[in-house]
C-alpha cells in the first residue's frame, strides 16, 4: 500500500470556485483513476505511483466532501478501502458512478446513486433517501446542516435517527450533513447550495479541522468585533445570526440543553425558526424542517391557477383564447394551440374570482403571493407588475412625486424615469455619471455630485422640495453603488429624502452574500441596524460637535456624512425587472417597499397602480413572478453562485488566451471604475493574491464595484463596432448578446447559463481571432493597414459625451439658480402644438450658425440614440455644440425621437419668446428663496 505524498493542504475557503472546483477535481479524479486501472498490468513503481495519485486526490477531495451528503462518509469509506486493497478497476468504476451522479445531481433522484456502483453493499433502505418508496411521486431533495458537538463517529447514528423519521407523506425528502464546529457551519452554508435547513447544538467548539486561513481571519474579527470570544463556546446563536446574514432564506433550528424558554426569549434569537429542547420532540424538528421548506415551496397564485386550469369552465367572457376551443378546433391556427400546449389556455382567464383573486386590488392569493415576494426580498410590501420596470418606475414616480417635486435623477438613466417625470410633472435636476468615453458609456453617478446637487438646492432654499433621488443600480453596464453610503450621507442632508433603486438588471444579487449588502433592500436593512444602534448615536453626535454648527459645503463635501438617527426617515423604494435575472416570464415586475411612512403614500400609490396597470394582466406572468420568488427562495444562492462563477471563468479565458486576448478582452474593475472610488485599492477579481475577504472589503468600502456578470467585451480592437459583432455573432454563431458600445458589446451571465454556454462562446471568439488571423495574413500590408485605421477610428477616435446643459429660460425658475431643475413636462407638451416646433436638418450650416448667434435650439423631445442608451436631448433642454457634435458623429441607425429626414425637432424661437419666464407658478412649489453666495466646490 503507498501512502500520499506530502502537499500543501488544499484551501477550502475559494469560495467563489467553490462548486465547480468540487466538479473538476472529481474529473481529474477519474483521470487518475483511469490511469491507474490502465498501468495496473504494469511494474510496481509504476502502478504505485499511479496508486498514490488517487490516493492524494481522494484525501484533497476529501475536504470539501465533509460539507455534502453525497457520495457521504460510507462511499468515501468504500472508496478508501479499494485504493487501499489496490483495487484499480473498482475504483475507477466507482469514481465514474460518483462524479456522474454529482454532475447530473442524479443522486437527487435516483436511489441507486447512494449505492455506488455494487446495489447489495449498503442496506438499501437504511441508507437511501426515500428507500422503500421508489413509486412515490418526485419529492424535491434538500440538505439539512447538523452542527453538532457530538463525536463524529455518532453521526452516523443521528443521520439514522433522522431518516427513520421520514414518512410516505412527506413532500420533500433530506439528508444530514455533519460538522463539528462554527468555523466548518460557515464553511458548509457557503459551499454547499443544497442546505436549506440548518439544526445548531449548542456548545460546538470554534475552530475547524479544515485548512480556511483567510475565513478564520474573517471570522474571528468579526466574532471579536460582535464582543463574542471565540474561546467561549457560547456562540450558536451568533453564529444563527452570522448564517443568516449569509443566507437569509435558511430556516435555523436551534437545540438547546439549557433553559430553552430563555434562549428562545434572546432577542438575538429572532433569527431562529424554533428553538427547541434537544431531546425531545424529535418528530416535531423533522416536521417543523419540512413545514419551513413547505412554507417557501408554496406558490399561492401559481398553485391556484393550476388548479383553475383542470377545472371544467363554462367561459362567456370575452377572452376566447381561454380553454383553447377556438384554437384547437380550428382549421388555421391549431399549431399555436401544439406549440404552446394545452395548459397555458386552461390557464388563461379574465376572472378574478373563483380564487383567481385581482393583480389591481388583491386580497387572496396574489395578496400571500406578494408578501412571500416581500419576505423573500426583505422589504415590508412587495407589487407584482406585468407591464415590465418601465411601468413599475412610473408607478413609484407618480405615486411619489407632484407637480413642482423635484427628482435628482442620473440622466443616464432609464427612459421610463424621464417619462414618470413628465407624468408626474416634478422637475428633474440631472446629475451625472463619471463618462467612460473611451467606450462611450457612462459609469455612476459620483456621491459627491449628488450630495452637490443637494447642497445646492439648500443654497437655493429649494431643498424642501427635493423628493426623490433615483440611481440605477446596478448600471446597465455593471456598476453597483455603494447603496448604504448614498443614503447615510444623503439622507445626513436631507433626511427625508425617499430613494427610489432602479434594480431592474440586478434583481438576483439579493441571493448573493456578496452582493446583498449593496443592493436597495440589503442596504436599508444594514442602515435599519445601525441607527438603531447607540453606538452610532453617539458617533453621530461627536461628527455634529466636529462639524460645529454652520458647516461649509466645502466641510460637508468632504466629510464622510452621518445621518442623525433621531431624525432620519429611511423610505426606500426599488424596481426590478424579475424577468431580467430570474426564471419569470417576460415583462415581470417588482416593486419593492421599505418605508416606515408608506402609509402616507399608500392611497396615491393605488392610484399610480390604477393609472398604469392594464385592467387585463397576463396571469401567467403573475404565476412567474409567484415560482420566480421560489425558486430563488430555494436554489437562488446556488444558481447565483453559479452566474457569478461562470462569468469569472469568461473574463479570465478570454484575457489569458494567447490568440483571444489579442483581439478581445473584458473589462475589468480598474477600467471600469477609476481608481478615486476604489478606496480599498482593489484592482480586479482575478488579480494575483486576490480572495474573496478582499472582495468583502472592497464591495463594503469602496464607492462603486463591478458586477462581474455583467461583461463588457471590447471588440474595437478586432475591428468590430458594437453593432456589427453583435449582428454577426447573432447571425453566424446563434449568439445572442446584451447591448452594444462603438466599441464593446456586454454579454451577461445568468442563473440560465451553463459551462457549455461560456465553452462555446470561446470556441467561437477562437474562432473569429482564427479568420481575422488569417485575412491580415493573406492580405499583406494593404490589409493590415486597413484593419490598424479601422481598430484606431472604433478606439481612439471616439466622440465625447455631451453633458446636460440646461433648460431653456421660460422652463426654468429664474436663470440664475445654480440648479439646473426644470419643468420638463411644460416643454414636452408644449411640443404637441405643431406651430410651436420647427425641424432643422442635423447637418445643415443653419445648425451651427444658431448655435454660434442664436436663437438658442431647444429640443422638443427626447432623442434617444441605441447604443449608448441616454437621452442627449430631452424637451425643453438648450442643444450646445458638443450635443450637435456627439449627433453628427453618431453612427447608429436607432435614434429614439430623431428623424434624419425631418431633422431635429425643435422648439420654435417665436413660441419661446412668447412663453413668459417660468414663476413658481407650480401648486406645489414652493417660492424659491433669494439666491445665496454659491456653493462652494
Ligand atoms: C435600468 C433599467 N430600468 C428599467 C428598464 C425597463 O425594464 P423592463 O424591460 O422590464 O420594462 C430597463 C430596461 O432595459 C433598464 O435597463
Amino acid at each position: 500500500m503507498s501512502s500520499a505524498p506530502k502537499a500543501a493542504p488544499a484551501r477550502v475557503d475559494q469560495f467563489f470556485t467553490g462548486a465547480e472546483t468540487r466538479f473538476d477535481r472529481w474529473r481529474s479524479l477519474l483521470q487518475a483513476a483511469r490511469a491507474w486501472e490502465g498501468a495496473a498490468s504494469q511494474q510496481r513503481p509504476e502502478n504505485e505511483k499511479c496508486q498514490a495519485v488517487v490516493s492524494a486526490s481522494v484525501a484533497e477531495l476529501g475536504q470539501w466532501e465533509d460539507f455534502f451528503a453525497y457520495p457521504g462518509q460510507a462511499l468515501l469509506k468504500t472508496l478508501d478501502e479499494r485504493i487501499a486493497s489496490g483495487d484499480a478497476g473498482g475504483t475507477a468504476r466507482l469514481v465514474q458512478s460518483l462524479s456522474a451522479a454529482l454532475l447530473t445531481h442524479s443522486y437527487r433522484t435516483n436511489l441507486a446513486e447512494w449505492e455506488g456502483e455494487e446495489q447489495s453493499r449498503i442496506g438499501l433502505a437504511e441508507r437511501v433517501p426515500g428507500a422503500g418508496e421508489e413509486t412515490a411521486p418526485h419529492r424535491p431533495y434538500f440538505e439539512v446542516l447538523v452542527v453538532s458537538p457530538a463525536r463524529p463517529a455518532a453521526w452516523s447514528e443521528l443521520a439514522q435517527e433522522l431518516r427513520k423519521l421520514r414518512r410516505p407523506q412527506d413532500k420533500f425528502i433530506y439528508e444530514p450533513v455533519f460538522v463539528g464546529s462554527f468555523e466548518d457551519a460557515v464553511l458548509a452554508t457557503i459551499l454547499n447550495g443544497s442546505l436549506e435547513a440548518v439544526m445548531i447544538y449548542e456548545g460546538i467548539p470554534f475552530a475547524s479541522s479544515h485548512h480556511s486561513p483567510v475565513l478564520r481571519e474573517v471570522l474571528t474579527s468579526h466574532l471579536a468585533a460582535s464582543g463574542i470570544d471565540a474561546n467561549s463556546g457560547q456562540y450558536g446563536l451568533a453564529l444563527a445570526e452570522g448564517l443568516k446574514q449569509l443566507r437569509p432564506e435558511l430556516d435555523i433550528y436551534f437545540l438547546s440543553d439549557r433553559e430553552v424558554e430563555k434562549v428562545a426569549g434572546d432577542t438575538s434569537a429572532a433569527c431562529v425558526r424554533r428553538v427547541f429542547y434537544q431531546v425531545e420532540e424529535p418528530l416535531e424538528l423533522h416536521l417543523s424542517i419540512l413545514d419551513g421548506i413547505g412554507d417557501r415551496y408554496d406558490t399561492p397564485y401559481f398553485d391556484n391557477l393550476q388548479k383553475y386550469a383542470q377545472r371544467p369552465m363554462g367561459t362567456f367572457h370575452a377572452l376566447p383564447i381561454a380553454r383553447g376551443k377556438s384554437i384547437f378546433k380550428s382549421n388555421w391556427i391549431q399549431d399555436m394551440g401544439h406549440f404552446y400546449g394545452l395548459n397555458l389556455f386552461l390557464a388563461e382567464s379574465s376572472a378574478t374570482t373563483g380564487g383567481l383573486d385581482s393583480l389591481l386590488e388583491p386580497t387572496g392569493n396574489i395578496k400571500v403571493a406578494q408578501e412571500k415576494a416581500a419576505r423573500a426580498f426583505g422589504a415590508d410590501h412587495v407589487f407584482f407588475v406585468t407591464n415590465g420596470t418601465s411601468t413599475s418606475n412610473k408607478m413609484v414616480e407618480q405615486a411619489l412625486l407632484a407637480p413642482g417635486d423635484i427628482m435628482l435623477v442620473d440622466r443616464n438613466c432609464h427612459k421610463s424615469h424621464h417619462y414618470g417625470g413628465v407624468l408626474a410633472g416634478a422637475f428633474p435636476l440631472y446629475v451625472e455619471a463619471y463618462p467612460l468615453t473611451q467606450y462611450s458609456m457612462y459609469g455612476a453617478v459620483p456621491l459627491r455630485t449628488i450630495k452637490k446637487a443637494l447642497l445646492d438646492l439648500k443654497t437655493e432654499g429649494k431643498l424642501d422640495r427635493a423628493r426623490l433621488l433615483v440611481l440605477t443600480n446596478c448600471t446597465f453596464d455593471g456598476h453597483i453603488y455603494n447603496v448604504e453610503r448614498v443614503m447615510e450621507e444623503c439622507l445626513a442632508i436631507k433626511p427625508d429624502l425617499i430613494f427610489l433603486w432602479d434594480e431592474a438588471w440586478f434583481g438576483f444579487a439579493r441571493w448573493s452574500p456578496f452582493y446583498r449588502r449593496r443592493t436597495a433592500m440589503g442596504a436599508a436593512a444594514i442602515l435599519e441596524r445601525k441607527f438603531k444602534d447607540p453606538a452610532y448615536h453617539q458617533a453621530y453626535r461627536e461628527q455634529e460637535k466636529k462639524l460645529g454648527a454652520n458647516p461649509s459645503d466645502k466641510v460637508l463635501l468632504e466629510t464622510r456624512l452621518l445621518a442623525n438617527p433621531d431624525k432620519v426617515r429611511l423610505r426606500v423604494y426599488q424596481t426590478n425587472s424579475t424577468h431580467k435575472s430570474m426564471s419569470c416570464l417576460r415583462q415581470g415586475s417588482m416593486v419593492l417597499v421599505k418605508d416606515p411612512d408608506y402609509h402616507t403614500v399608500a392611497e396615491q400609490f393605488h392610484e399610480a397602480v390604477f393609472t398604469h396597470a392594464s385592467t387585463s394582466p397576463n396571469l401567467q406572468i403573475i404565476a412567474s413572478l409567484d415560482v420566480a420568488r421560489r425558486q430563488m427562495e430555494l436554489e437562488g444562492y446556488e444558481l447565483v453562485n453559479r452566474a457569478i462563477q461562470l462569468a469569472l471563468d469568461v473574463r479570465r479565458e478570454v484575457n489569458s488566451h494567447l490568440l483571444v486576448s489579442k483581439y478581445f478582452h473584458v473589462l475589468g474593475a480598474d477600467e471600469m471604475i477609476p481608481a478615486e472610488f476604489r478606496n480599498s485599492g482593489f484592482i480586479d477579481y482575478l488579480t494575483t493574491g486576490m480572495n474573496w475577504a478582499k472582495v468583502v472589503a472592497a464591495l463594503r468600502e469602496d464607492e462603486f464595484a463591478l458586477d462581474v456578470t455583467r461583461l463588457t467585451l471590447v471588440c474595437g480592437s478586432a475591428g468590430f463596432d458594437g453593432t456589427q459583432f453583435k449582428n454577426m455573432l447573432a447571425a453566424d454563431y446563434d449568439i445572442q448578446l446584451n447591448k452594444t458600445s462603438r466599441n464593446s458589446v456586454l454579454l451577461q451571465t445568468n442563473i440560465n447559463n451553463t459551462r457549455s454556454d461560456i465553452a462555446q462562446l470561446i470556441k467561437v471568439l477562437v474562432e473569429i481571432s482564427q479568420g481575422i488571423e488569417k485575412r491580415l495574413a493573406d492580405g499583406g500590408s494593404a490589409a493590415q493597414q486597413a484593419f490598424a485605421a479601422r481598430v484606431k477610428s472604433l478606439m481612439t477616435d471616439v466622440p465625447n459625451l455631451p453633458n446636460f446643459t440646461c433648460f431653456f429660460s421660460c422652463f426654468r425658475e429664474g436663470t440664475s439658480s445654480i440648479t439646473s431643475e426644470g419643468d420638463m413636462r411644460s416643454a414636452f407638451f408644449a411640443a404637441y402644438r405643431e406651430k410651436q416646433c420647427e425641424h432643422i436638418n442635423l447637418f445643415s450650416p443653419e445648425v451651427d450658425k444658431r448655435l454660434k448667434d442664436g436663437p438658442e435650439l431647444v429640443s422638443a423631445n427626447f432623442v434617444i440614440p441605441y447604443p449608448p442608451g441616454f437621452p442627449i436631448m430631452v424637451p425643453g433642454q438648450v442643444i450646445d455644440v458638443e450635443t450637435i457634435g456627439f449627433m453628427r458623429k453618431l453612427d447608429v441607425k436607432e435614434i429614439h425621437g430623431y428623424s434624419a429626414a425631418l431633422g431635429l425637432k425643435l422648439l420654435n424661437p417665436a413660441f419661446l419668446k412668447s412663453e413668459k419666464p417660468l414663476s413658481s407658478g407650480f401648486a406645489n412649489a414652493p417660492k424659491t428663496a433669494k439666491r445665496k453666495s454659491a456653493a462652494a466646490d
